[in-house]
């Protein structure tokens, strides 16, 4: 491993914004923090957003940003990654955003239910092999264990580069009956008719790493917003 990313994965471990819980196997036990973030962590009653498979957080630390009235903690399996977002937050004195490093099969043990009041999906791996379907952070295996958290007005947001992905997901939703609140496959589409509000144009804006690249290739961008109760 590189030299710079062993040093980061050694500081990650120092930062009091990180936590990580990621032995192997069913039996994980649940993460001390479980039911408590805002009573423990947070110290307000605000409403916590959480951020699946975050890279390095860039979409965790921007709505932090712009939203200092919730709470945002991001999530992923890779230390190296999450350091740049930590260390922005530490850096910043931001007081409402921690990260987690785990896997995201397993975030039934980091959140009570209704914890969790909004889901952002950036960026996701789109593991087009049929195969690997279960992989994808939308598919029914995963969107039951958020269900699990989720307050039941709780709301789903994907944002990917992925036209397969965005359209796979669409189906998920269909499937399953869910609310369809947003859904665009082109949202920077300049020649779009449709406004977006204020809030949603501000949102949207936030980069991640993943997302500057594919647009720097030409790609379209999807978005979709959803419930799931
Ligand atoms: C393509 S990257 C996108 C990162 C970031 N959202 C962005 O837009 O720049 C996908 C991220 O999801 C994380 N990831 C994928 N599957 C995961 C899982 N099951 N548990 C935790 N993290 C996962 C990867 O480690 C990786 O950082």
């Amino acid at each position: 491993m590189a030299k710079k990313k062993l040093q980061h994965f050694a500081e990650v471990e120092t930062f009091s914004n990180v936590f990580q819980h990621m032995q192997h196997g069913p039996e994980l036990e649940d993460l001390p923090l479980k039911g408590k973030w805002n009573e423990e962590y947070f110290k307000n009653n605000n409403p916590i957003v959480l951020e699946v498979g975050c890279g390095k957080g860039e979409y965790t630390i921007g709505l932090a940003e712009r939203f200092p009235e919730k709470n945002f903690i991001g999530a992923d399996l890779k230390g190296a990654r999450i350091w740049r977002g930590s260390k922005t937050a530490i850096e910043n004195n931001m007081k409402n955003v921690a990260f987690l490093r785990v896997r995201i099969e397993q975030i039934e043990k980091m959140f009570a239910k209704g914890e969790i009041s909004e889901i952002w999906i950036t960026f996701p791996d789109p593991q087009p092999q049929e195969k690997r379907e279960k992989k994808r952070l939308t598919s029914p295996r995963f969107i039951a264990k958020y269900k699990n958290i989720l307050t039941p007005e709780g709301k789903i947001n994907l944002k990917t580069d992925s036209e397969f992905f965005y359209n796979y997901t669409m189906e998920v939703i269909k499937q399953s009956n869910y609310k369809l609140l947003e859904s665009t496959n082109n949202l920077y589409d300049h020649a779009r008719t449709m406004a977006y509000s204020d809030e949603l144009e501000s949102l949207l804006n936030i980069k991640t790493y993943y997302e500057q690249k594919f647009t720097a290739k030409g790609f379209n961008i999807c978005y979709a917003k959803f419930e799931i109760s």
